[in-house]
């Protein structure tokens, strides 16, 4: 058995973003709705995602959930690992991800995730995760792109946005159960094989102020842990931007 037994999938040719499709009244646990285009694709931060037709994956994920919100620090790092153990299935290896959110390949973002709270019932939260994974966009496309980025079939000419989704959503259905049994440190030790930050020197944007140390790996809630002059300091993802230096 696959174990997506209970999930539904749905795939809209255009929408502004799937995230907001799914958030609100369109929220449903264990829904994958993904588009070909979106025209307001939105990413962290209040930033726009390039979203052209029919080149890239864009989708979300509706998840309820009973754990406390203080726990769900950690999820987008869960999310970053399913996606990793789905390339890999995919023989896609060397992919690696930066707290809290980026999926890169040598310094090229290939993807991100955008994970927004739609509401509660009865306790439960219901969390819509969205990702953008970048396919095969045209370069004359993403000029307004301020990163390096990178397509992941450059890495792999023959995957089709088909397996990567699929393979994906497996991986989200395992991953998302095991969080919720034992939390972020399940995860742990499985981070710092694709830790990106991991001893490098990197500096901290939190609120105007800039913290500059090295990436000592994370805690067992997914906050980053920057080793400083003052010691080591967990840092919460929240809106807060990391840069190397
Ligand atoms: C980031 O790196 O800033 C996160 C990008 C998340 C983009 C995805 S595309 C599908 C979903 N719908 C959106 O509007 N955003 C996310």
């Amino acid at each position: 058995s696959t174990g997506l037994e209970d999930w539904q999938s749905e795939v809209l040719l255009l929408t502004d973003s799937t995230n907001e499709q799914l958030k609100g009244a369109g929220f449903c646990h264990k829904k994958v709705l993904a588009a070909e285009y979106q025209s307001a694709g939105r990413g962290r931060r209040g930033r726009q995602w390039v979203s052209p037709l029919a080149s890239n994956l864009y989708w979300s994920v509706g998840w309820q959930t009973q754990m406390p919100v203080q726990q769900l620090g950690g999820l987008s790092l869960v999310v970053g690992l399913a996606i990793i153990k789905a390339l890999q299935s995919l023989d896609i290896e060397g992919v690696q991800l930066k707290w809290p959110n980026d999926i890169r390949y040598q310094g090229k973002k290939l993807g991100g995730i955008l994970i927004e709270l739609s509401g509660d019932v009865a306790g439960a939260l219901q969390v819509v995760i969205g990702v953008g994974l970048n396919m095969q966009m045209g370069s004359t496309l993403a000029q307004s792109i301020e990163q390096e980025w990178m397509n992941v079939n450059d890495l792999a000419p023959d995957v089709s946005r088909q397996q990567v989704l699929a393979k994906t959503i497996v991986e989200f259905n395992q991953a998302l159960e095991l969080f919720e049994q034992k939390g972020f440190a399940a995860f742990q030790e499985l981070w710092q094989e694709v830790d990106e930050c991991f001893g490098q020197k990197v500096s901290i944007l939190q609120q105007h102020q800039e913290l500059k140390g090295i990436g000592a790996g994370v805690d067992d809630t997914g906050a980053l842990l920057l080793q400083t002059g003052q010691g080591v300091i967990p840092i919460y993802a929240g809106e807060v931007s990391l840069r190397f230096r």
